[in-house]
Formats: C-alpha cells, sequence, structure tokens
C-alpha cells in the first residue's frame, strides 16, 4: 500500500525520529490503516513537525480520495515537513496550515467536518483541542490521540473528558506511547 520512495523516505525520517518527536513507525501504520479502513474523506491532524505522521496519513488518504489539514506552529518544522510531503507527491493531499493549534481550531469554518482527527501537539492543551475538534467531528468519526500513556499526567484531563462525554467510547491502545481511539456515536435513529 505504500510505494518503495515513500517506503524509503519514512524509513529515512525514522532515524531521526527522536529529534522530530515522530509517533512510532507500527503508530503510523495504525494510522494509514484506520483512515483506509473506514474510508476516511477529511482528516484533521493537530501537531505535524516534519511530516512523518502526515505522510502515512496523506499515503492513506491518497487511496481514499480524501484531504489532510495538518497544523504546526513552527516555521521551519512546517517547511521540513512541506519538502517531505512534495517528496512523496502528497502536496496535492495535505494542506498545511501554519499557527497555534487552538486559534486554528477555534477559526476553522463552521461547514468543515472531519471524519477522523489526529492530535500530537501540545499535552496539556490536549483537552481544549478535543472540545473544539468535536465540533467538527462527523457522527461515527473518530479522534485518535498519541502519548496518552508517556504523558499520562498531562493528557489525563483529556482522558477524563472523553470518557465522560455521552457522545464517545475511547479506549486506550497499548502502542508505544499510548494511543488513545475515541468513536463519536452515530445518534439513534428516532
Ligand atoms: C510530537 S510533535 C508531532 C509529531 C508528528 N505528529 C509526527 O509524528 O510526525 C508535536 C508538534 O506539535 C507542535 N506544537 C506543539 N504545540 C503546538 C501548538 N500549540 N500549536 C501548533 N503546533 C504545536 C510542535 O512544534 C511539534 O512539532
Amino acid at each position: 500500500m505504500v510505494n518503495s520512495s515513500s517506503k524509503q523516505i519514512l524509513s529515512d525520517l525514522e532515524k531521526t525520529q527522536k529529534e522530530f518527536w515522530n509517533i512510532s513507525r507500527v503508530t503510523g501504520e495504525f494510522l494509514n490503516l484506520l483512515v483506509r479502513q473506514i474510508r476516511a474523506k477529511n482528516v484533521l491532524e493537530v501537531g505535524t513537525s516534519n511530516g512523518y505522521s502526515g505522510i502515512w496519513l496523506g499515503l492513506a488518504l491518497k487511496q481514499t480520495g480524501g484531504k489532510l489539514t495538518t497544523i504546526e506552529y513552527w516555521d521551519k518544522r512546517l517547511s521540513v515537513a512541506k519538502e517531505n510531503f512534495k517528496k512523496c507527491a502528497l502536496e496535492d493531499v495535505i494542506e498545511t496550515v501554519q499557527g497555534s493549534a487552538l486559534e486554528v481550531l477555534e477559526a476553522l469554518s463552521e461547514d468543515y467536518t472531519a471524519d477522523l482527527a489526529f492530535v500530537d501537539a501540545n499535552k496539556t492543551e490536549y483537552v481544549k483541542y478535543f472540545e473544539l475538534i468535536d465540533k467538527h467531528l462527523k457522527p461515527g468519526g473518530i479522534i485518535v490521540c498519541d502519548n496518552v500513556l508517556s504523558h499520562e499526567e498531562k493528557c489525563r484531563p483529556f482522558i477524563d473528558a472523553i470518557n465522560a462525554h455521552p457522545d464517545y467510547h475511547n479506549v486506550i491502545l497499548p502502542l508505544p506511547a499510548g494511543l488513545s481511539l475515541g468513536i463519536k456515536q452515530i445518534p439513534p435513529a428516532s
């Protein structure tokens, strides 16, 4: 499902995983599989870094005919990400937005809806990202967040909020940093 040149780029990026705080390879493979499985059309990512996770998401969206919108406030990192997206021929699939995640999420058009959101930025802000993303997540949509076990204390307000939310069913998967996956319930037919 991943062509050989993108595979090579992903492998090269794995050598600097610590420097760019990238997700693990298995997490990337999982996100890629998830996007294809739910046939996602619109995916929102919070925390681009050098684009490693964006490539996994973008390659899947290329197959589903979807689009990724990814947010990053660090200009140098975003420039590197854009180069990496280009190398993988994903520039038509991925829109990058530079800015503070909270401000960008607050400014999203009311019409924007996401099938899946992937959150991997400031862990103490996860709970606020969740509140803002919820407004744009389709019923049946999924919010996935990385580092909920490696940064358990910082992510705790988010985990408590999603567990208490009547519209969500959240699980924590034992992937390397702990990946939470919350499904927004489809309201029952009346
Ligand atoms: C863990 S890294 C993301 C790694 C990326 N998802 C990957 O696996 O390739 C987190 C990124 O979020 C960015 N970030 C942190 N807080 C942010 C905020 N409030 N707004 C926008 N970007 C933020 C950081 O600059 C950093 O590049």
